[in-house]
């Protein structure tokens, strides 16, 4: 087995893994999750993803009932069943629903949430993404407002992003960046994303209602570390226009520089000497983790 599910307890192959049509998650999207991967068998920065599940379980007002422990304990045996004796490293999903009821929108409907942890393969991206940087479109459709359903919350509700990327896609482009309802950069679909401007890194604020990656933290934290602070501000569609350099961060993706927007070079369309530095201090920060033996 290259691949293994969890639901609720029980271990099975992908093939077996189903969850009940009455299942909350499946009806209305009344989920949590969260995407990690694997280095060898340990979750990359499994705590701070564990955190964010229960971030974004508690704005949905849905009581996640199992200990840490629990939760590490299933994604533990699910890691196992799928790597076998293989060095193999993991994609990952944890998902948390509000678990099956009678159809009705009310949450109480449902008192017994589900999990599910899903091990596949990871898939890293194509070599030529990191070395020759990818296209992105700016969707027309925007990010949810924080007044709507927060963005800070990585609920089972993606289909604004879902339609976004469709968009992005059917241009030809790898990824779709979003504007939030002000007009303002937000991030892009499944990643968060950088610019540079004469050597100065800026991102969107939280304010400017982002999913906060994970991946964008510790880009964040290298950094400073490196005595080149990025800046959490807001920035627009102008800022895009005349930045030197455009990068995406993610869990799955890590730094990815971005060399046209909308058909247009980002700069001079290659990929740029401050993306490539923060692609380098990011590999160096996750070997460390890996070394060090973190959560
Ligand atoms: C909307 C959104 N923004 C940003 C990210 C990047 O977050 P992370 O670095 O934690 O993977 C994700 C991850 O899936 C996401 O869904």
């Amino acid at each position: 087995m290259d691949s293994a599910v969890y639901v609720d307890g029980r271990i099975v192959p992908p093939e077996q893994a189903t969850v009940s049509v009455f299942d909350r998650g499946f009806l209305y999207g009344d989920s949590v999750y969260e995407t990690m991967r694997t280095y060898g068998a340990r979750p990359f920065m499994g705590q701070a993803h564990l955190e964010r599940l229960r971030h974004s379980a508690a704005g949905i007002h849905l009581q996640v009932p199992w200990s840490d422990d629990e939760l590490d304990g299933a994604i533990g045996r699910t890691v196992a069943a799928a790597r076998g004796d293989s060095g193999r490293d993991l994609y990952l999903r944890v998902v948390v629903t509000r678990g099956a009821g009678p159809i009705g929108l009310d949450p109480a409907l449902a008192d017994r949430p589900s999990l599910i942890v899903i091990a596949l393969p990871y898939v890293p991206l194509p070599q030529g993404a990191a070395t020759q940087g990818v296209a992105v479109r700016i969707a027309s459709i925007r990010r949810t407002s924080p007044e709507a359903l927060a963005p800070s919350l990585k609920t089972g509700n993606y289909l604004n992003n879902v339609m976004a990327l469709r968009e992005a896609r059917a241009a030809g482009a790898f990824e779709a960046l979003m504007l939030n309802a002000r007009g303002e950069l937000a991030e892009a679909t499944t990643s968060n994303v950088f610019l540079v401007h004469g050597g100065r890194v800026r991102t969107p604020a939280t304010a400017s209602g982002i999913l906060p990656g994970v991946t964008r933290a510790l880009v964040l934290e290298v950094l400073r570390g490196a005595g080149l602070p990025a800046e959490e501000v807001t920035l627009g569609p102008d800022d895009l226009a005349s930045a030197d350099e455009v990068f995406l961060t993610s869990t799955l993706k890590d730094v990815v520089p971005v060399t046209t927007v909308d058909g247009r070079p980002v700069g001079d369309g290659r990929v740029g000497a401050v993306t490539a530095r923060v692609a380098e201090l990011y590999r160096d920060r996750v070997r460390r983790w890996i070394d060090e033996g973190g959560r």
